[in-house]
């Protein structure tokens, strides 16, 4: 079958043929249809450098074509989605020691087939197609536990979402608004802050504005719910703005390490200042469900071919996206 495979950040990622896995006594065999990208997968290329060759990627959808002796040969023709989140452990608060994202270390979906433990295949959502189904594991799970979870967010919240171009920051919008919330978003683009009102933001931010948190400071006041992926500098601004008793919910890095917190402004507002990543088994699931009662839908910027991988990693790096971006396994697969 074909593979992108990555091996270190000095090489750049290309497609090649590799054997086709055979699905052990739990596991299935998945015809991938389509996959993901994610922020992920590009600080992996950019820093890693491993002992091995290794397909990488978190999300992915498809078809199950096997199974192996100990699973229900029932699940053969399903569509289905994959739970990246693998072996949380035990704790529902933080990952065990066995925790592991699909792509690395196990090969992930940049690729025709997967083999992967049954536990982490789930049925896709009836309204999604496989294509939309593919945008939304890592991020999407990633987006749940935030709100849900951490910051458990009611219908009288308003919310703010940093950085709205990015593929989980959609997911935090559409779920937000979909909790009743009020939400509104930070974009270093107007035209992004448009789609998102179109979407149903109620309004929005330029954070290259250097007046943008005066802005809201004069117009909104403050916030009871802040989620941030960018970290950095930007991050003490966002204590600025927040609330009494607000909680800031952080899962991304995108702008670096953070820098000029003010202690007095943490502890005069009473914060809850708290990190997340990815999810449980149960909160994948209940991700799909809220999907599934919401008639929500992900917003898909693009979809590459995966020989395209590379133009797919600098256009995410552009951060010119608004979405998820797609890569199209079954068309590249067609094309062959
Ligand atoms: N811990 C976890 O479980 C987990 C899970 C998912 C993602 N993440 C992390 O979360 C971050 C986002 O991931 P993603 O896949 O959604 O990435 P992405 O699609 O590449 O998101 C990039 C977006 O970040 C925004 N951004 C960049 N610099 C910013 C800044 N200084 N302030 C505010 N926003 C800024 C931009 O929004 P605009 O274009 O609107 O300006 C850009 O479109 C990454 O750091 C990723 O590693 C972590």
């Amino acid at each position: 079958m074909k593979a992108v495979l990555f091996k270190s950040k000095d090489i750049p990622l290309a497609v090649s043929e590799v054997a086709k896995p055979t699905p052990g006594k739990n596991e299935v065999l998945i015809q991938l249809h389509y996959a993901a990208l994610n922020h992920r997968d590009i600080w992996i290329w950019k820093e890693k450098v491993l002992d091995q060759e290794l397909i990488p990627g978190s999300d992915g959808s498809g078809v199950v074509v096997a199974v192996g002796e100990e699973v229900d040969t029932t699940l053969i023709g399903k569509e289905v989605v994959i739970n990246p989140s693998m072996y949380w452990g035990d704790d529902s608060r933080f990952a065990g020691e066995s925790y592991e994202i699909l792509g690395n270390p196990s090969n992930g979906t940049f690729a025709e087939y997967i083999k992967i433990d049954e536990s982490f295949v789930h049925e896709k959502p009836a309204h999604l197609s496989l294509k939309e189904a593919a945008a939304l594991p890592l991020a999407a799970l990633t987006a749940y536990r935030a709100l849900f979870t951490k910051a458990k967010i009611t219908a009288n919240d308003t919310v703010l979402v940093t950085g709205i171009g990015g593929g989980a920051a959609l997911f935090l919008l559409q779920m937000a608004i979909a909790a009743g919330a009020s939400v509104y978003v930070t974009s270093s683009s107007e035209k992004k802050i448009n789609q998102a009102i179109q979407l149903g933001a109620t309004g929005g931010f330029n954070y290259k504005d250097p007046e943008w948190t005066l802005k809201v400071k004069n117009t909104i006041g403050s916030f009871d719910v802040i989620v941030d992926s960018a970290g950095g500098d930007g991050f003490a601004l966002l204590t600025e703005i927040a609330g009494q008793a607000a909680r800031i919910v952080l899962f991304g890095r995108t702008a670096g390490d953070i820098n000029h917190l003010k202690p007095s402004v943490i502890f005069n507002k009473q914060l809850s200042i708290t990190g997340t990543m990815m999810g449980t088994h149960e909160e994948f699931k209940a991700m799909l469900s809220y999907y599934s009662e919401h008639n929500l839908k992900p917003v898909v910027d693009k979809a590459f071919q995966l020989n395209e991988i590379n133009d797919a990693a600098a256009y995410m790096k552009s951060g010119e996206h608004f979405g998820k971006i797609i890569f199209s396994i079954i068309s590249f697969q067609n094309k062959a």
